[in-house]
């Protein structure tokens, strides 16, 4: 995580809002913003090199490396081979996915895949955003919300009993709700130019519907995974769900059934980092003592595109 610390009262400085909206209606108490000088490979970077020291594994030896982000340093190259060089990886097979707040799970997905195949040996996935450089700071509905940060795990082949690592994944899309959340300008649709309102330079949501969506879809996409695995949701140890609201959490944990203590809450340090904001819950609950060996972990993600994925794992640490 970045070191700089944003509270919601600084907040109140700058838009018409106060710390009593921003807690009752997300949970949000404070966020970490970057640097001027820090940019997402570098927050990526940062993760990356903790989780080699966590696992104790020699950079040389991860054979790929997948980044999940929305907002790479540039538009092209992609993130995770400047990333690769930055930690020592060379010639690491490597490159970005973008699903927004759904982009870790697709990442899981694909290492978890290639890894099964045969395809990679040993993997890393890293969630990284800065998204306060495409925030609009004059946006009450949303400069409060999004927040920059890193995480990253490590998927590797290790011969184990079956059962163990990925035990099922369930993915995803409508994309009729592409302009719910959404920076408008920037891409080959609608490039920059001297006309375009800064405003359009941003991230832009219409709250109210993601949030219609992001309630239904967090249950429905959890029920269908655990369908497909055999298993109900008293079989779980621990939710990590993506930290959008805490109303979003609370409404979907008390429709599933699942105890609040198994239900992983940062957004009240974090804000919502979006495809950053699962590894960093996921760690959080290890250095909490949360996630335990063995257990039996749902992730659930979702967010712009409309997007949305789950993945069911059988937590094997190294540490
Ligand atoms: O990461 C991807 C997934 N993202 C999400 O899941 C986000 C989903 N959406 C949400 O979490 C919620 O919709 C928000 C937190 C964004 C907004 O909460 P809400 O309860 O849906 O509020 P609202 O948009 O319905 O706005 C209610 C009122 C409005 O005023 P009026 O029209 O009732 O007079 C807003 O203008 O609150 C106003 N408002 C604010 N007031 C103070 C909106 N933002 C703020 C603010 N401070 N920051």
């Amino acid at each position: 995580m970045p070191q700089r610390v944003m509270t919601n009262a600084e907040l109140e400085e700058m838009v018409d809002t106060s710390d009593e909206w921003i807690v009752s209606r997300t949970g949000i108490r404070e966020r970490r913003i970057a640097a001027d000088d820090q940019a997402t490979t570098d927050l990526a970077a940062e993760a990356v090199r903790d989780l080699l020291r966590r696992t104790g594994t020699d950079a040389s030896d991860v054979d790929l490396l997948i980044v999940a982000t929305t907002t790479p340093d540039y538009p092209f190259p992609p993130c995770a081979p400047i990333v690769g060089t930055m930690t020592g990886m060379d010639h690491v097979a490597a490159y970005d996915t973008n699903a927004v707040c759904s982009g870790f799970m697709y990442g899981i997905a694909q290492a978890t895949g290639m890894v099964e195949s045969g395809m990679a040996r040993r993997a890393v996935v890293v969630g990284a955003e800065t998204l306060s450089r495409i925030m609009n700071w004059d946006d009450r509905a949303t400069c409060v919300l999004f927040a920059d940060g890193a995480g990253a795990v490590m998927i590797e082949a290790d011969g184990g009993e079956p059962g163990t690592g990925v035990v099922g994944v369930e993915f995803g899309s409508d994309g009729t709700g592409f302009a719910d959340l959404w920076v408008p300008a920037g891409g080959t649709r609608s490039p920059v130019s001297p006309q375009t309102p800064h405003a359009d330079t941003c991230i832009q949501m219409n709250g109210r519907e993601v949030f219609r969506f992001a309630t239904r879809i967090l249950v429905e996409s959890s029920q269908r995974l655990l369908a497909e695995a055999g298993m109900t949701i008293a079989d779980v140890d621990l939710m990590v769900a993506h930290q959008a609201n805490e109303r979003i959490l609370d409404h979907a944990s008390e429709r599933m059934g699942i105890d609040r203590a198994k239900v992983v809450m940062n957004l009240d340090r974090l804000g919502n980092t979006s495809s950053a904001s699962i590894p960093l819950a996921l760690a959080d609950a290890v250095d909490t003592g949360m996630l335990e060996e063995g257990a039996l972990v749902l992730m659930v993600g979702f967010g712009a595109g409309l997007t949305w994925g789950s993945v069911l794992v059988r937590w094997e640490p190294r540490t």
